[in-house]
């Protein structure tokens, strides 16, 4: 009997996969075909398949052509497999072409022609992709727009700001640019407002009322019940209103969460967040309004401090520095939050340097992230004995954003903006906000 292995994501299934499959069956007598995983996928930095695993495992096996579907999880793997599965044949389609040849130390290698004229990227970018026109005014926009170069299912195509002296490079690329906002939202689907938190309420307001889906720079607001008020407005109109914290849609960050609710490190009883940074103030107009520290970190490092330990917390206090060129903004802000049975600090810096790290204290062991653990790609699980400890490292492609992107157009795919950071954790962040304004 001759077995054939063949590999391949099957994202929305088309007949160049199928005539592949059948080719790749007629070399031999048995076909095992191997179907990326979501985490192996996004690890090598394709973001943009739609179909969930269990989707583009059905598609394959409704083909009726594979005579056995594997999940494939990890680099090297197919060596493993054709070991394992004693395979004669590797077949792959000609993109592929001179790429897997190592792989001729344990099989007989054959790239097949690719069908001409069709692929699943193709067919993901003539469905509508999200137009999102972006609101502010600081450099972190010109980033943004790179990353959106990543996602197909957004186009950043409009660009609405007050001063455009740090956005040459956007507003070049962008098919519109404006200073009138409502004008920004009569020509796109979505708007990602990464303004001053202080605009906020009213952007996203007139936002809603014009049936456009938002992603806001976290805080959202700085008072609660323009929370409220917003957060029914966008319920009322079906519209996805969505936090935009990085952090929360990188890998390591959700794997290290799911990790401390699994109780790997046992009960929680302290987080410590610290974010800061220098350079923040530079990235902004000079006739722009600059963010406090805490405006610019704290919802970052409240986040994991809410999303592990809840967001029930009896007492709060702060310590806050000024900014000696800015009586009104501060430079570095550090609050302690008292649980119950916890504890959790954070500190935000912007004109106070300090060792950006992440760590979680448990009763059995504790996480820790090295700086800038914001963007991290790497943490660490440490216990009493060194040899328990667990290194994890999860891919991290550019700065991350393009994560928050694709999370965003799937958002308003399904319908619900509350998949990685909930509604009680937003709330959490605008009432800490108010607090720190009124203390
Ligand atoms: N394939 C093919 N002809 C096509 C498209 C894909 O022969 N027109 C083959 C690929 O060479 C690979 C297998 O089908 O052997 C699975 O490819 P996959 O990467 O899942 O599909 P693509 O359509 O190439 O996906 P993408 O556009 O995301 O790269």
């Amino acid at each position: 009997m001759v077995t054939v292995i063949t590999y391949g994501t099957y994202d929305l299934l088309h007949y160049g996969h199928i005539r592949l499959l059948e080719r790749a069956k007629a070399l031999g007598d048995y076909l095992i075909v191997g179907v990326t995983a979501d985490d192996f996928d996004r690890q090598r930095g394709k973001i943009n398949v739609q179909q969930t695993l269990e989707e583009r495992v059905a598609a394959v096996k409704a083909t009726g052509i594979a005579d056995k579907v594997i999940i494939e999880e990890y680099e090297g793997q197919k060596i493993d497999d054709i070991k394992r599965y004693d395979v004669d044949i590797f077949a792959v389609g000609s993109d592929w072409k001179g790429y897997f040849d190592y792989l001729q130390e344990y099989c007989k290698v054959v790239y097949l022609p690719r069908t001409e004229g069709i692929s699943s990227s193709a067919i993901r970018s003539q469905e509508h992709s999200v137009r999102i026109g972006m609101v502010g005014y600081s450099a972190f926009l010109n980033k943004v727009y790179n990353e959106s170069q990543f996602v197909n299912a957004v186009d950043v195509t409009a660009l609405c700001s007050s001063d455009f002296s740090k956005l040459e490079q956007v507003r070049q690329n962008v098919l519109f640019s404006t200073s009138d906002y409502a004008q920004l939202l009569d020509k796109v689907d979505a708007v990602y407002i990464h303004s001053h938190p202080d605009l906020h309420a009213k952007q996203i307001q007139q936002a809603l009322e014009a049936g456009k889906h938002v992603l806001y720079e976290s805080p959202m607001v700085m008072e609660k019940e323009q929370y409220t008020e917003l957060t029914a407005l966008a319920r009322q109109r079906n519209l996805i209103l969505m936090e935009g914290i990085r952090t929360a849609y990188m890998l390591a960050y959700s794997r290290l969460l799911l990790l401390v609710k699994s109780g790997k490190i046992g009960r929680v009883v302290s987080v410590d967040a610290t974010c800061t940074s220098l350079s923040m103030y530079e990235n902004y107009g000079p006739h722009s309004k600059k963010w406090g520290s805490m405006e610019d970190w704290g919802p970052t490092a409240l986040l994991p401090v809410f999303q592990i330990l809840g967001t029930d917390y009896t007492d709060v206090d702060f310590f806050t520095l000024n900014d000696p060129a800015d009586d009104g903004i501060d430079a570095f802000t550090k609050v302690n939050i008292t649980y119950p049975e916890a504890t959790a600090t954070i500190k935000a810096g912007t004109g106070v340097k300090s060792e950006g790290e992440l760590i979680i204290s448990g009763t059995k062991g504790y996480i820790y992230v090295p700086a800038p653990w914001w963007k991290t790609d790497y943490f660490e699980v440490r216990y009493e004995h060194p040899e328990n400890n667990r290194r994890q490292f999860y891919q991290l492609e550019g700065d991350g954003i393009r994560y928050e992107l694709v999370e965003f157009a799937h958002a308003i795919q399904k319908g619900n903006g509350e998949f990685y950071i909930s509604r009680d954790v937003s709330r959490a962040i605008v009432d800490m906000m108010e607090r720190f304004k009124k203390r």
